[in-house]
């Protein structure tokens, strides 16, 4: 009870012991449920434990991170991807002095796909990053805008699946990028 007066008070509600309020937070449990969301993911000690064809993407990503313009952060990023029709197309991030115009590796590959293959799948994306101030011995994952554009394009094409690495050490494999985005806002909401 103590409790619930306590609640009661931050939230700005009547006194418990006269109205309602009480009932409300004790029978609110009844009505809840509880959803759980899970994804499983491969990891690899390194890029040696990778098949060939999936060693040799992350490698081209890995490549791709000289061609970031990344003066600001220091932190290049690569991110190859592997199209159904055969086609490998790169990407890297692309800084500004004005910080917000920056573009993410991602984000700019999907944006080429789409512009030079319209409405072609990805079969595999593999993502690298450098740079100066952190070692690159652990994956990155793709940021919260890149994950929505990723949701987007799978939601058009078919699931992309994503190799996740940094130059040495560890290696994620995830089989859908929408995996990295539950509850996810999309084009339907927009009727
Ligand atoms: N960045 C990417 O390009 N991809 C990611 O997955 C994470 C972050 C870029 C954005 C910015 O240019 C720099 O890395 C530092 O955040």
């Amino acid at each position: 009870m103590e409790q619930v007066v306590q609640i009661c008070k931050i939230k700005g509600l009547p006194n418990p012991s006269r109205g309602g309020a009480y009932f409300l937070f004790k029978l609110h449990p009844l009505f809840m449920k509880e959803q759980t969301f899970q994804f499983s993911y491969e990891v690899y000690n390194s890029s040696d434990e990778l098949n060939d064809r999936d060693a040799w993407l992350l490698n081209e990503a890995r490549d791709v991170t000289k061609q970031a313009y990344a003066p600001y952060s220091n932190f290049y990023v690569g991110a190859v991807a592997k199209l159904i029709n055969g086609e490998i197309v790169a990407g890297s991030n692309q800084e500004n002095a004005s910080f917000p115009v920056g573009i993410c590796a991602e984000r700019v590959l999907l944006s080429t796909i789409s512009s030079l293959y319209p409405n072609t799948p990805i079969d595999t994306l593999a993502v690298s990053y450098q740079s100066e101030v952190v070692k690159s011995d652990h994956p990155i994952s793709p940021c919260g805008m890149c994950r929505q554009a990723l949701q987007e394009f799978e939601s058009r094409t078919g699931p992309i699946r994503l190799i996740l690495g940094g130059m040495e050490g560890k290696v994620y494999i995830i089989k859908s990028s929408g995996q990295l985005l539950p509850l996810a806002f999309t084009s339907e909401e927009l009727g």
